[in-house]
């Protein structure tokens, strides 16, 4: 069972929590300056999901092309669509394929990046082996990564007292549990932890590694979301959580762990969620939010001739 869209990550949810969850776009053009996106560079990016990240490298090209690969077909075909939306058409290719076995020839890019790979690939020795065979001498490595601080970075909001809340989180629990037993990659790593990284990219040969953190903070009771972005951010939330579900539904295994009862009272709740944030009239006083940073590590690549 390798599909990370249906079980993990939707196209939905990623373009959604990349959007809002990711630093701000202020720091884009930060990005690509830490990274040396120029002009007419090729670029890899390895476990592209729907695109974000390879959107992001393409937007400091003029003439070159970035690459985006990824095993899933559902998150390649939601890139691709993106991207032609976006008009986006010549500087972005994506292709469905294997990091452990990348169909280019070695040397190919002058960058190779990935974003959120490494905490998730089953073998990173293996993907970063691929990555550092296909990009040329004197190019760069790089992985753009999240990191939270737990109960620092996350607070669980000043609702009103709301009996359906509270009965809503416990069935989220208990759906989170059967997403964890039925398909253990839903419970993040079974990669490298962030922290890891800057170390692995030593250990493989990397040369002056260097990090780069990002902050990041998310709250639909910030004042600088618009109420449009606030109803997409919500509705976009609710849809994913039903569709996920429904996923898993599907598989006999489900039974074990919820009644039917339980998911039609869960689906119910979510609904009435949705509802009571997008009706909200007090939108700036709940402040759920959460925090966290996120690192860009880099190294030089120096080939032995
Ligand atoms: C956490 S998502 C990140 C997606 C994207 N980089 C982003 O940040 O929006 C991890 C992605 O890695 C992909 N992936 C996992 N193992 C892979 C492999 N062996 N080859 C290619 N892609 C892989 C998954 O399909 C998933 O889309």
């Amino acid at each position: 069972m390798n599909k990370w869209s249906r079980y993990v990550q939707s196209p939905r949810f990623l373009e959604i929590s990349r959007k809002y969850y990711f630093p701000a776009p202020d720091t884009y053009p930060l990005i690509r300056r830490y990274l040396g996106v120029t002009g007419e560079m090729q670029i890899l990016d390895v476990g592209c999901g729907t695109g974000f990240f390879t959107r992001l490298l393409a937007e400091g090209l003029s003439r070159g092309k970035v690459y985006g690969l990824d095993i899933d077909g559902e998150h390649i075909a939601a890139a691709r669509e993106i991207g032609r939306r976006q008009g986006l058409a010549g500087r972005v290719e994506f292709i469905q394929g294997d990091a452990l076995s990348l169909p280019f020839e070695d040397g190919a890019f002058d960058l190779v990046a990935s974003c959120t790979f490494f905490n998730v690939v089953k073998n990173p020795r293996a993907a970063m082996g691929e990555m550092l065979r296909v990009v040329r001498d004197g190019g760069v490595v790089a992985s753009l990564d999240s990191m939270t601080l737990g109960n620092q970075t996350w607070h669980r909001g000043y609702y009103p007292e709301l009996p359906w809340l509270a009965r809503l989180e416990e069935l989220e629990k208990k759906i989170w549990r059967m997403y964890q037993a039925i398909y253990p990659l839903a419970g993040v790593a079974v990669g490298l932890p962030t922290s890891e990284i800057p170390h692995f990219f030593a250990a493989s040969g990397l040369k002056k590694v260097r990090v780069h953190a990002l902050g990041r903070v998310f709250s639909l009771s910030n004042a600088i979301l618009s109420p449009e972005e606030r109803q997409e951010y919500i509705t976009a939330l609710y849809l994913d959580g039903l569709e996920k579900l429904n996923n898993y539904l599907k598989l006999p295994q489900s039974k074990d762990y919820l009644t039917r009862e339980e998911v039609d009272e869960y689906a119910g709740l979510l609904m009435q969620k949705r509802d009571y944030l997008l009706s909200e009239e007090d939108e700036n006083i709940i402040w759920e939010w959460y925090g966290g940073a996120n690192l860009l590590t880099v190294g030089d690549v120096v080939k032995k001739k």
